[in-house]
């Protein structure tokens, strides 16, 4: 297993070479058609990968086949899952914790990704799961007021609460709200706040001198939620591990955490890493909110959605018929196929699709009629869930108060 690179060594951990792919917290951009390079962002950022092995693990501690994202290598990479794994194995818990920086009204396919999974981990391992809103984040890094800012907080937890998560286990809340709240979490955040220096910021996150002093503090307010002491009203004070599932954009977060962790004499939280669902445009780049046309967003319509893919999606597909029957087309970056890696379920009509098309059997038109009708249904179950979700059942979920244990 990879050993945490110190803090001097997480300074390189910033693209430095004209070949490194970009990733971090606000920016994703992959030099190569086929997207970032997973391998090569393991080895920079020093995590380990996800490979047979703990896949294999998971399923003999669980008891339960692995989900899709997971054996397909979608979830990628970790940081200390065998010592979660370990302690499921002694009867012991831990806790999820995951999050959203509220910047649109509407969340994207890709936000989905974290959040189906995390799901699928409240489920297999029956553990409370505590969800962060950061919407001080966004009022920092965007042209966006605080009140509006708490606003988009409120209505992206509906989004997240339509996953199918219930207020039996999970605990949501949004930075600007509860902060003041809660003494405990305020406290955290000024003892890790004390174990980080500007220089080390800088180096993980590549701040600058004209950057607004809020930012350099505000990697103290994603950290504080992966110590359990910051929530005293559902854990009361007790140290519990805890696992972060997230896309990788945020490992910077909690390489810092991690470092923090051994200082504070506090276990370092696990991680497990998803890859990205691309940008329509194609792989070079993550799925994101900024741009419409790039994106599916969670309340488009069908009609929209068929749209987007017909126009929109990549497609590795040849330049003619006669050409495409001959060659076949690439899955490698084909973005309508990919989406099919995430979002369709059955690994044998996967194989079935990936042949037909690769050996030019299937034409780009077929595949993307078969990515509409894939992804149109996630959606449109996905909105029935989210009618459901009133003022009052979300207000559920950010009561102060004790969640199963
Ligand atoms: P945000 O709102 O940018 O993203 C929310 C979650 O979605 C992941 N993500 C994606 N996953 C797959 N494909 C994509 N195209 C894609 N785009 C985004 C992100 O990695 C994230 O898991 N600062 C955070 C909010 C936060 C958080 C956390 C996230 C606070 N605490 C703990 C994860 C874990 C943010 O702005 O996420």
């Amino acid at each position: 297993m990879a050993e945490d690179k110190s803090p001097e060594e997480q300074m390189n951990n910033l693209a430095v070479n004209d070949d490194d792919d970009v990733v971090d917290p606000w920016n994703v951009s992959g030099k190569s058609e086929t997207g970032i390079d997973y391998d090569k962002l393991i080895k920079r950022f020093g995590s380990s990968k996800i490979d047979d092995e703990v896949i294999q693990r998971f399923e003999k501690v669980t008891g339960k086949k692995a989900h899709h994202l997971l054996r397909r290598g979608i979830f990628f990479s970790h940081r200390d899952i065998h010592s979660i794994l370990n302690l499921v194995e002694a009867g012991k818990k831990f806790y999820l914790y995951t999050g959203r920086g509220p910047s649109s009204d509407s969340m994207h396919l890709g936000h989905m990704i974290p959040f189906m999974f995390t799901k699928w981990l409240q489920d297999v391992f029956d553990v409370p799961l505590i969800i962060q809103l950061t919407d001080d984040e966004k009022v920092l890094w965007r042209d966006i007021k605080v009140e509006q800012a708490r606003q988009m907080a409120h209505t992206n937890a509906k989004d997240i609460i339509a996953v199918g998560f219930s207020p039996e286990n999970t605990f949501i809340f949004n930075d600007l709200d509860f902060i003041g709240q809660c003494p405990a979490f305020y406290q955290n955040m000024l003892r890790i706040q004390k174990c980080v220096t500007f220089n080390q910021v800088k180096g993980i996150f590549g701040f600058g001198d004209s950057d607004v002093i809020g930012k350099i503090t505000f990697p103290s307010i994603e950290a504080a939620p992966a110590f359990s002491t910051s929530f005293p009203f559902i854990f009361d004070n007790k140290v519990v591990p805890c696992l972060v599932p997230c896309a990788i954009d945020q490992d910077p977060y909690f390489r810092m955490t991690r470092d923090v962790a051994a200082r504070l004499k506090m276990p370092k939280p696990a991680l497990l890493h998803s890859s990205f669902l691309p940008a329509l445009q194609g792989a070079q780049h993550k799925m994101s909110a900024s741009d419409p046309n790039a994106s599916i967003f969670l309340n488009d319509t069908a009609k929209q959605i068929k749209n987007k893919i017909n126009k929109y999606a990549f497609s590795g597909g040849q330049a003619t018929v006669d050409e495409h029957r001959e060659k076949g087309g690439n899955t490698e970056v084909d973005i309508s196929y990919k989406y099919l890696t995430f979002f369709l379920e059955d690994d044998q009509r996967l194989a079935e699709i990936k042949k037909s098309y690769e050996s030019g059997e299937m034409l780009t038109g077929e595949l993307k009629k078969i990515a509409v009708d894939t992804v149109t249904p996630v959606i449109t179950d996905y909105q029935a869930r989210r009618a459901l979700v009133t003022d009052d059942v979300m207000q559920d979920f950010f009561r102060i108060r004790r969640i199963k244990f």
